[in-house]
């Protein structure tokens, strides 16, 4: 299905920025119907801020210590994303937990990554918690976000095998590479219409309520139940 018009996204980030810049390759190369129309860090020193202004999107810092509560932050924050009135907001290694209210004025266009496959190793150090639990297979997830941290319905997740000699920094540069193709994937199916986030039924793909996660094997033999798009 063809937009009318490219799907207008606001990324949010705080470090890196590696997911951002698969999403404006993605947006660039026609992977994404869509245009990262700004980027707004709460980190100054963000990279991901950089990386931004290389590609000609607008770049914002806002800092969350100026302000005396999360809640006066957030508000903040959503006054600033609105102007660039997104379709969608983008949490790409955005290290804030949000207040209800932002979530709510969001609802169902806004998704997150997520470094593990969740419900497993929610919160923070997820490859060194998936190392000590002995898990075989770890991985990264994309889900809508809801008021409960790292809990909404997830929609994409790619596996990713635990391998012997693996320490925290090998395995997370294995499960971010999954992570660069699982979010603009998501991304698309949201820009083609094909998923949505229904209050009553949950996640919606193609128009159907989606049972449980897609997930993408490790293995790369094995494919996929559902093609990146069309
Ligand atoms: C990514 O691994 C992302 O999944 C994670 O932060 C990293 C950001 O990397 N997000 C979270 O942990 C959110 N709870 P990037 O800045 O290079 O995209």
């Amino acid at each position: 299905m063809s937009r009318p018009e490219k799907l207008r996204i606001v990324v949010l980030i705080s470090g890196s920025g590696s997911n951002l810049q698969a999403i404006m390759d993605a947006c660039a190369d026609g992977g994404i119907d869509g245009e990262v129309v700004a980027v707004i860090s709460n980190q100054a020193d963000a990279f991901g801020l950089e990386r931004a202004r290389r590609a000609g999107i607008p770049a914002e810092v806002l800092d969350h210590r100026a302000f005396d509560s999360r809640e006066a932050f957030d508000r903040a924050l959503a006054e600033r994303i609105d102007r660039y009135r997104p379709e969608l907001v983008a949490l790409a290694g955005f290290m804030r937990i949000l207040t209800p209210d932002f979530v709510r004025h969001y609802a169902g266009r806004m998704l997150n990554i997520h470094p593990s496959l969740l419900p497993h190793f929610q919160g923070l150090h997820t490859h060194r918690r998936a190392l000590e639990a002995g898990h075989a297979v770890h991985g990264a997830s994309i889900h809508f976000v809801t008021e409960e941290l790292d809990g909404g319905p997830v929609v994409l997740q790619a596996e990713v095998p635990v391998l012997p000699g693996d320490d925290e920094q090998t395995l997370a540069a294995r499960v971010l590479e999954q992570e660069h193709r699982i979010y603009p994937t998501v991304i698309q199916w949201f820009a083609e219409g094909r998923l949505r986030l229904d209050p009553e039924r949950g996640v919606m793909l193609d128009h159907e309520p989606l049972p449980e996660p897609v997930r993408w094997p490790a293995r790369p033999e094995t494919s996929p139940n559902i093609s990146p798009g069309r």
